[in-house]
């Protein structure tokens, strides 16, 4: 069986699951973010152990499962829990939920993810929406041999492909409104993807500020590419965590991320849930 027809088959499953709904927004939740997905009504669970092909989960903070509803009256498909590379999955297996969203009709994505504040100005718990990344993960999800069939949009599909505007604009001006909606500031800044799974060191985030970044994480950044070869539209959220290597006053640990994402999840919720109806409004009057 080629990957090609891994992903449909799966995308197949998880649409008979669904009925009749079929969700032009996806989320992607990222650690310790996973209470998103309770504002999902009418909701739908689909354990990613039970849907063909699909990696499972291995991290604390990552709950592994499919949750697809409404968000007010719009159709929404959340992934509550994300694969990562330093789980020991390949690239294919890492951008395998993104390609299955593609195949559903997925037309944009909000992707969430905890990082590390490499600004100094960033305060954990502070939303951050990306405007761009940098990939020093040390691979690119798309080597190998190109599979249009995955196009979701005329001019999509491509071998090579414009990585210009990786992270919608328009998407992240709603971010902002949606944001000050919810009485909150969201920031604006560059993630730069690692594979982990050993935090930074100090000198590392020094040299990652010197090449632009201001966030640092272990995901997204696969998700993005695949999402952008499909013609998909891509809103990054990262949830600052911690400050940076180098620039916290105690040692890094899972729980902190873990802890400040779980402090973070209720206003962020709050951020999504208005985003997944404005960009379903967004993307239908387009069509
Ligand atoms: N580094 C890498 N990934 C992370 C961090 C960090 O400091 N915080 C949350 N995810």
């Amino acid at each position: 069986m080629t990957y090609f027809e891994a992903v449909s088959e799966a995308a197949k499953f998880l649409q008979d699951k669904l009925g009749p709904l079929t969700p032009k927004v996806g989320v992607v939740l990222g650690s310790g973010l996973g209470a998103v997905a309770s504002s999902v009504t009418e909701a739908v669970y689909v354990s990613y152990r039970e849907i063909p092909h699909f990696p499972q989960s291995t991290v604390e903070g990552h709950t592994g499962r499919v949750v697809a509803g409404r968000m007010g009256s719009t159709p929404v498909i959340v992934l509550q829990g994300r694969v990562h590379f330093y789980e020991g999955y390949t690239p294919a297996q890492v951008t395998f939920p993104m390609r299955v969203l593609g195949a559903l009709g997925v037309e944009a994505v909000i992707l969430t993810n905890a990082a590390g504040g490499i600004d100094e100005s960033y305060e954990p718990g502070q939303l951050v929406a990306l405007s761009d990344h940098i990939n020093m993960m040390g691979w690119n999800p798309l080597v190998g041999p190109n599979e249009p069939r995955f196009a979701q949009k005329k001019n999509a599909g491509l071998r090579f492909f414009d990585m210009t505007e990786a992270y919608s604009q328009r998407l992240r001006a709603l971010a902002k409104q949606a944001a000050h909606d919810e009485g909150i500031t969201i920031g604006e800044g560059v993630y730069l993807a690692v594979s982990g799974p050993s935090f930074e060191t100090p000198a590392e985030i020094r040299a990652f500020r010197t090449m632009g970044a201001t966030l640092v994480g272990m995901s997204t950044v696969p998700e993005t590419i695949v999402a952008r070869h499909m013609g998909i539209e891509v809103l990054g959220i990262s949830c600052v965590t911690n400050k940076a290597a180098g620039l916290n006053a105690r040692p890094l640990s899972h729980e902190e991320v873990f802890e400040t994402g779980r402090l973070v999840e209720r206003r962020l919720s709050g951020v999504v849930e208005r985003l997944v109806v404005w960009i379903a409004t967004m993307v239908e009057a387009e069509a």
